[in-house]
């Protein structure tokens, strides 16, 4: 893909990339979806409400979003982005992304998600869990550190020096096609490790909240 002719920058470059699903259409849902398109991708949403309740939203982003009902939401994409509360993962089908590729975005907030000591001892990182519950499919945690408000002011296009860094981990194909992805919306994506270190930029981690360059970050982290 060439960085030049993608996303920030350009309105539109006229061909569909990706089918990108969005399961949760709250604040991060949309913010994302907006940016995608931009950047020349399909998208759809869903919530637990039935595909009516988004068509505003869905009027908002223009021709390129739709929105389908919640069990129809894995169908024909080529990822899934998870933006619902950390706590509404395990009321979800966890047959409904199997063989799919899964960028999780969620936060776990141990007072507003429940008390789970392998969470908060970081036994194990809440996107392995994640991963766990969607059986069968490749989850790598990204758009999770920072507040999604004024999402699209932020971006930047490829090659600008003070590009915000969004930071993703995981392993294989999907944290290469979420890596990727962060740059065609104009981001520059830091390496955050394996799925397994996932804790790392967890909301109890030195990076959450962080909105910085590349420099700023490598600082922050030495
Ligand atoms: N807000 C931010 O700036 C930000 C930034 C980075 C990461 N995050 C994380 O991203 C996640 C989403 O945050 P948000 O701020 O977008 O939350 P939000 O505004 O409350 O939106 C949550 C969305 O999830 C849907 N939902 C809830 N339970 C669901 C279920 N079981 N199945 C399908 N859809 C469901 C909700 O719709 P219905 O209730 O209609 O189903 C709603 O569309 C959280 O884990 C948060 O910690 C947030």
């Amino acid at each position: 893909m060439d960085p030049s002719i993608i996303g920030i920058g350009t309105d539109s470059i006229g061909e569909t990339h990706m089918k990108i699903a969005f399961i949760g259409s709250g604040h991060v849902g949309p913010a994302l979806a907006k940016l995608a398109i931009k950047a020349g991708h399909e998208v759809t949403l869903a919530n637990r409400h039935g595909a009516d309740s988004l068509k505003d939203i869905v009027a908002g982003l223009g021709p390129k979003a739709k929105a389908v009902n919640l069990a129809d939401i894995a169908e024909g994409q080529d990822l899934i982005v998870l933006a619902v509360p950390y706590n509404q993962i395990k009321n979800i089908d966890s047959d409904l992304l199997r063989d799919k590729k899964v960028i999780d975005a969620s936060n776990y907030f141990p007072q507003r998600d429940g008390q789970n000591t392998d969470l908060i001892t970081h036994k194990i990182a809440s996107s392995q869990l994640v991963a766990n519950h969607f059986h069968g499919s490749e989850v790598a945690k990204a758009f999770n550190t920072f507040s999604v408000a004024n999402l699209d002011s932020l971006a930047k296009a490829a090659g600008a020096p003070d590009r915000i860094v969004m930071t993703v981990a995981g392993d294989g194909e999907v944290k290469k096609i979420a890596t990727d992805l962060i740059s065609e919306i104009g981001f520059q994506p830091y390496d955050a490790g394996s799925l397994a270190e996932s804790f790392k930029i967890q909301a109890d981690g030195p990076i959450f909240g962080f909105q910085g360059t590349l420099d700023e970050i490598t600082k922050k982290l030495a």
